[in-house]
């Protein structure tokens, strides 16, 4: 299941997938150039994208959040392999919210795009308290910096604790950036536990994946975070 990419112009990008009858399915996405970390696609979300659209079964018809959504790339795929999916970024970045709106929009997935809603980790307002139960969580760098680390954990907690009969599962990729950095504690705090997903299990030698920085992938990895019960 090899996915590859083209360049449309200096701010969309194309990536293609393959679907279930041995074609393709293609996805554009919007970037803008500015400091906003959410306004483009970082190395990280490509590869869950990939994971996600070469485990569909796994994901097809599911319910999903997307934390930090950015420009809702992952988010999008996800609702393309027929996913219903919530993107989410910080209250404090409408624009990155007006940029996942756009998105979908581009890709004809606003059925499977239930909600584009702000969600700030760490933060339980009535619009999170409120929320219904997803089978799965799902993030792309946002274990970026330290100081988020606990407020992130506490919302996938939190979002966890609602889903009563099968626990709810959270992937999330991650870049390395600081080998210093752990969330173990954190973990055990929020009675969480992780396992690492090998990149090889899931064909991410592909154009894809690779278009950023083929350099970065070395130091990028997918966590599956489940309840310790
Ligand atoms: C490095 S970007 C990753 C974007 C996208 N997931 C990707 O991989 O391309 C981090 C994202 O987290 C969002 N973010 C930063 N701080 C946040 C917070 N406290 N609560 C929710 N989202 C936040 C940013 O707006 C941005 O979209």
């Amino acid at each position: 299941m090899q996915s590859s990419i083209e360049l449309t112009s200096d701010c969309c990008v194309q990536y293609k997938y393959p679907d279930n009858d041995h074609g393709q399915f293609t996805i554009i996405i919007n970037e803008k150039y500015s400091i906003n970390y959410g306004y483009h696609v970082w190395p990280s979300a490509p590869i869950l994208a990939q994971f996600i659209s070469y485990y569909r079964s796994k994901f097809n018809g599911k319910r999903i959040i997307e934390l930090g959504s950015g420009t809702g790339m992952v988010g999008i795929v996800a609702a393309k392999i027929g996913a219903l999916v919530v993107l989410t970024d910080s209250h404090q970045y409408p624009q990155c919210l007006q940029l996942c709106q756009q998105n979908v929009d581009i890709n004809g997935v606003n059925d499977n795009i239930t909600a584009i809603l702000p969600l700030t980790w760490g933060h339980f307002d009535e619009q999170v308290i409120q929320m219904p139960s997803f089978d799965y969580i799902i993030s792309s760098d946002c274990f970026y910096n330290e100081k988020d680390f606990e407020d992130i954990l506490s919302s996938v907690s939190f979002l966890m604790d609602k889903h009563q009969t099968k626990g709810t599962v959270f992937y999330t990729t991650y870049q390395e950036r600081d080998s210093e950095w752990s969330i173990e504690c954190l973990l055990n705090q929020w009675h969480l536990k992780c396992h690492y997903i090998s990149l090889s299990d899931f064909e991410t030698d592909n154009e894809c994946v690779a278009k950023d920085n083929l350099s970065s992938k070395s130091t990028i990895h997918l966590l599956e975070i489940t309840k310790n019960i």
